[in-house]
């Protein structure tokens, strides 16, 4: 996900345009640009950093801009090319005419820059992104709408895209299919943005684009066409919402959105990832030979990564027989590990920046392991120091509780588990058919877990009161009672403690009494029974129990106060489903409590210190 803003009219472009991509940080923020006509040169010229927007502002305050009526810029979640100033946006073509920013993902841009290069474009930067540029330059014969409109039909995949040529000072083209673009109706001024937040100081009247629409844009006049070329009527919509709002797309916090955008996070990876039953794990970088030799796997990590390595370890094991251990990094890179060149070692970490992830796979490399990363920061220091990296494409994460990135990582390592799977004949091809096709499912699943939010709600702040949670959970679903601890904890600030179920007599029931709430993770399972005969020990001690149960599992009712139904699926997807729920109830427990949701005190989104 990426940031466009785009303006053309009597003010100064750049001051707008900084203030704008301020407004998308949250859309991404690992490298950002400007590029504004320059009357006086007679030029576009481009100012763009790796870093934040401040560190563009700084960078143009100490190598001012031109004033300019017409200007693009861009703030970039890097998806093709690490984040560094020559991948980030805007791009030019050769000549310099031609300047563009780009949301989105091309999937045939790689056919389409060898097609390119063979005509003598060269290339800077390893982006989609800019074969775009080289492709209007390509069809540019004076007419830089038509040049966009024929460059368009060329590409395949999602792109919104800006673009401006020193020939048409006055002139602003955009397009959108797949990525979210709107129009800002100005006075004498037009803009355009990949969202409304950026615009919302000049202007409440908007445009919003449809997919497969284009737009010629000057100070003065908007015309809207089909990339087809068909004219569409002008509809300008008066916006309502404030800024804070928009930016979290009317959700109340980041967190919430992120839990909302974890169905398509799934569907993403799944249609990335699964081509057929074949699983698609670009980035491994390890020959089906090289997976096949490894005779065990560390995983290490930190916080919900270690969680989700630790889910990981059951499916790895279960669809492999490879023996797995997780560990925390933090206690790995000083406990000498015992590695050698069979030892795979999978780090797991959302911001590819944690410190102490960083130094265990250091230790483990400098032991002679092979080192294989699930990240979603591209170009990251882990992802850098990788032989492999599987990158979970999960979005900016902005909410420092971890939810989408959380799911992210656990496909990610279902569709591993998967891969190695075909070599081990642990599974029948059967199984793993079945577990395939399971796995396509949950999407919609997610779906109907969020449909019932708000009777998670309900539970939450019936239940917000209890001063100590204890989150139990058996087998596939004990890193789900951490995790589901964890988040409790992180945001509400509500001392809770994930558990074995099993491990319950031997201490933790002496904690349970009429003022604890025990959630108990009890999906249908071969470990049910179990759970039911926990539940039944806490309720003989007045325990308060939050049961999360499979849809229809009326039985349980019986041995709970409250039940948050998942829908049925594979035993070993549930934690998978079960996350939502335990995500949901922290989040509505922080709300009820009046708690900061996405800047918990005390924590940081990525800890890059010791
Ligand atoms: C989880 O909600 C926290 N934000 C934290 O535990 C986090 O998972 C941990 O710090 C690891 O971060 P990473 O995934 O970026 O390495």
């Amino acid at each position: 996900m990426c940031g466009i803003i785009g303006y053309v009219g009597e003010k100064d472009a750049t001051p707008i345009l900084l203030e704008g991509l301020r407004k998308l940080e949250y859309r991404g923020y690992d490298s950002s640009g400007v590029g504004v006509f320059d009357s006086n040169k007679d030029q576009i010229v481009v100012r763009k950093i790796k870093g934040k927007i401040k560190d563009l502002t700084e960078l143009i305050k100490n190598q001012p801009l031109s004033r300019s009526s017409l200007g693009i810029s861009h703030t970039r979640w890097a998806t093709h090319g690490a984040p560094n100033k020559t991948n980030s946006h805007p791009h030019f073509d050769c000549s310099k005419n031609i300047l563009l920013v780009h949301n989105g993902i091309i999937e045939n841009y790689e056919s389409l820059k060898f097609m390119l290069q063979n005509k003598g474009h060269k290339f800077v930067s390893e982006t989609d992104t800019e074969v775009i540029a080289h492709l209007v330059e390509e069809y540019y014969q004076g007419d830089l709408l038509v040049a966009v409109r024929k460059a368009i039909r060329q590409l395949r995949g999602a792109f919104a895209l800006g673009v401006i040529s020193k020939d048409h000072p006055d002139q602003l083209v955009a397009a959108r299919i797949g990525s979210p673009l709107i129009i800002g109706i100005g006075k004498n001024e037009n803009f355009i943005a990949s969202d409304v937040p950026a615009i919302l100081d000049a202007t409440k009247r908007v445009v919003y684009l449809k997919d497969g629409e284009m737009a010629l844009i000057t100070k003065e006049n908007v015309e809207v066409s089909t990339f087809a070329g068909k004219k569409v009527p002008l509809k300008v919509d008066k916006v309502t919402f404030s800024v804070d709002a928009v930016q979290k797309q009317g959700f109340a916090h980041f967190m919430l959105k992120e839990i909302h955008e974890q169905p398509d996070v799934l569907r993403q990876m799944l249609k990335t990832r699964l081509k057929g039953n074949q699983v698609c794990l670009e980035g491994l970088n390890l020959k089906d030979k090289e997976l096949k030799g490894f005779t065990r796997i560390i995983v290490v990590a930190c916080g919900t990564a270690y969680h989700a390595g630790m889910v990981g370890r059951y499916l790895i094991e279960k669809m492999t027989g490879i023996p797995v251990s997780v560990e925390a990094a933090s206690e790995f890179r000083y406990r000498d590990p015992i590695v050698d060149k069979k030892t795979l070692i999978l780090a797991v970490s959302q911001s590819g920046e944690t410190a102490d992830t960083l130094a265990a796979v250091r230790e483990a490399r400098r032991k002679g392991a092979r080192l294989v990363s699930i990240c979603n920061a591209v170009g990251s220091s882990l992802a850098r120091e990788s032989d492999g990296i599987l990158y979970t494409h999960a979005g900016p994460e902005i909410g420092v509780a971890s939810t989408k990135a959380y799911i992210a990582q656990i496909a990610m390592l279902y569709l591993m588990a998967l891969k190695m799977s075909g070599f081990h004949k642990k599974i029948s091809e059967a199984q793993r058919q079945k577990i395939i096709k399971d796995f396509k499912k949950l999407p919609v699943l997610y779906e109907d877990i969020l449909k019932n939010k708000q009777k998670v709600a309900k539970i939450a702040k019936k239940n917000s009161h209890f001063g100590c949670f204890l989150f139990l959970g058996r087998n596939v679903n004990f890193p789900s009672a951490l995790e589901g601890a964890l988040k409790l904890k992180e945001i509400s600030y509500i001392p809770a403690e994930g558990y074995a179920a099993g491990e319950m007599k031997h201490g933790p029931i002496a904690l349970i009494d009429e003022y604890r709430a025990v959630v108990c993770i009890a999906p249908q399972s071969d470990v049910y029974e179990k759970m039911i005969s926990n539940m039944q020990e806490i309720r003989a001690r007045k325990g308060k129990i939050i049961a999360i149960a499979t849809q229809g599992d009326d039985a349980i009712k019986k041995h709970a106060n409250h039940v948050i139904y998942v829908p049925e699926t594979n035993n070993l997807l549930t934690p998978l489903l079960v996350a939502l729920p335990l995500q949901l109830l922290a989040y509505y427990i922080a709300v009820q409590l009046g708690c900061d949701v996405d800047q918990p005190r005390n924590l940081a989104k990525s800890v890059t210190v010791e």
